[in-house]
């Protein structure tokens, strides 16, 4: 009959993300039902390997979220059935067409659609789409290629990016991952604002007195750092997650939830804003630091940095959007590595309450009577908010307390994957959580210009125990616009 399949090729199967990511994330669609009754996955890369030899390593990481349920190791078992191996380097196109071959034979006539995963070092990437794409078709179905970060290091090597891919590809074929924007907490902002009437009328400068966006990591460099060195906590976090956030946050409602409706509501309030100045960054890199006799090391310890290194692991950025809904207010962004907590959060304060007939029941710190929204990406999801209540009692004392939807004790089911959404949605070709290159173009002239300077200037970072709140900088950075950080209570 017409019946259609889709051959999934995982191109830098051996790499760390493949393996902790991707084929997880496809076992997981796969076992939950979500793949069309004829797939194939594909892994290559250049070190040589059998089918079996592909399997093996396969299964030790499908240790995933599923792997305590019934019959999941016979659903395992068909599914790396369906995994095989194709050795061949990146940028010699007798390899992809030996894969296309390969690929040929599993479609067996049917309409075939291809799905490649490039994951990569950026370095090789142009070459490998070039040879990829010319044997990718398989003459009948779609093809289509997601992408990983970093797309570029500025403006223009991701112009240059952009320009090379559009030579073999066309755009709707393009899918750019930025994984957060798979993540059921960032995918429900838009839920969370639009469909409940106390939120949407909210969401302006007239009531909102400040947004933050939170990312924490407990962690450091930790073997990345010869790839985090030449990126850098801004580019590696901030000018993609971060901003994605902010974008969802604050675009003007799109005329429909249709990918392009939505993707453009995001370019127009990308391109509201205004270039980060150096006056509104704060920069921080990680020292060593002993505690309870362990001593955890610098950021310059990895031995894949280069010495004397000024990449920051760490940035706190005050950030403004110049349109009618967002005049003056600060989105504040905080983001780094080797931090006391692992928690990524977005933090709404509100103004104060005009002549608050309270105002003497809070004491002197009237910050602390202002609501403040808080969704909590992760980990634990929740979406709280903060309001004023009386103490119950006689007396007449005020606190603030928590109205709480946290989702373990919500919703029984657990929360996929990110990578299990985004790659759901690219077989079905669904666009809205992926990038387009105006997205990415908006994204980069916000931050290029202070990337270029911080390089130029050589600026210092501030230096931060590893393990610690990161640099006492960010607070100044916050106060200069009034603003106390929300996770430091
Ligand atoms: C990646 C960054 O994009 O996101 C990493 O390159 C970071 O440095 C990671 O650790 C964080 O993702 P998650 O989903 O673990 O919060």
């Amino acid at each position: 009959g017409n019946e259609s399949t889709v051959s999934i090729t995982v191109v830098g199967a051996s790499g760390d993300l493949a393996k902790k990511k991707i084929f997880p994330a496809l076992f997981a669609l796969y076992y939950e039902g979500f793949l069309p009754k004829h797939f194939t996955v594909y892994g290559y890369a250049r070190s040589k390997m059998t089918d079996a030899e592909l399997r093996n390593m396969v299964s030790r990481t499908l240790t995933c979220r599923i792997d305590q349920r019934e019959n999941c190791g016979e659903k395992m078992e068909q599914f790396l059935k369906r995994c095989f191996y194709h050795s061949g380097q990146y940028d010699t196109q007798e390899n992809f067409a030996e894969l296309d071959k390969k690929l040929k034979e599993h479609e067996a006539g049917r309409v075939s659609n291809r799905l490649f995963y490039l994951s990569i070092p950026p370095n090789i990437f142009i070459d490998a789409v070039r040879c990829a794409s010319l044997s990718a078709s398989s003459g009948n179905g779609w093809t289509r290629v997601i992408v990983e970060k970093p797309f570029g290091r500025d403006s223009e090597s991701s112009a240059a990016l952009t320009k090379a891919l559009k030579q073999y590809l066309a755009e709707d074929q393009i899918f750019r991952i930025d994984h957060y924007l798979g993540k059921e907490l960032v995918e429900n902002l838009s839920v969370l604002r639009f469909s409940n009437l106390i939120f949407e009328p909210l969401w302006s400068r007239q009531y909102i007195r400040n947004v933050q966006l939170i990312f924490s990591e407990d962690f450091g460099t930790e073997g990345r750092g010869g790839y985090f060195d030449n990126y850098g906590i801004i580019r590696d976090i901030m000018q993609n997650h971060l901003l994605q956030i902010l974008a969802l946050f604050a675009m003007e409602t799109p005329v429909s939830l249709d990918a392009e409706d939505i993707r453009n509501e995001k370019v127009k309030v990308l391109r509201s804003m205004r270039p980060l100045q150096l006056e509104n960054m704060v920069v921080g890199q990680y020292k060593s630091h002993t505690k309870g006799g362990v001593t955890y090391p610098a950021y310059t310890d990895d031995k894949t940095v280069p010495k004397g290194s000024l990449t920051p692991t760490f940035a706190a950025a005050a950030l403004f959007i110049d349109n009618a809904r967002w005049d003056g207010v600060p989105f504040l962004m905080k983001a780094g590595k080797a931090l006391h907590n692992k928690s990524a959060e977005i933090r709404v304060q509100f103004r104060h309450v005009p002549g608050n007939l309270y105002n003497k029941n809070f004491g002197t710190d009237l910050d602390q009577a202002t609501n403040e929204l808080v969704i909590r990406v992760q980990p634990d999801e929740a979406i709280y908010l903060k309001i004023n209540n009386k103490v119950p009692g006689l007396g007449m004392r005020l606190d603030r307390s928590n109205l709480n939807l946290h989702y373990a004790a919500r919703y029984s089911k657990e929360i996929p994957d990110a990578y299990e959404r985004l790659l759901l949605d690219a077989i079905e070709g669904e666009r809205r959580l992926f990038i387009r290159s105006d997205e990415l173009d908006a994204a980069w002239s916000l931050f290029t210009p202070v990337l270029k300077e911080l390089e130029e200037k050589k600026i210092i970072p501030e230096y931060y125990p590893y393990g610690s709140r990161g640099p006492v900088g960010a607070h100044y950075l916050a106060a200069k616009y009034k603003v106390r950080w929300g996770d430091v209570g």
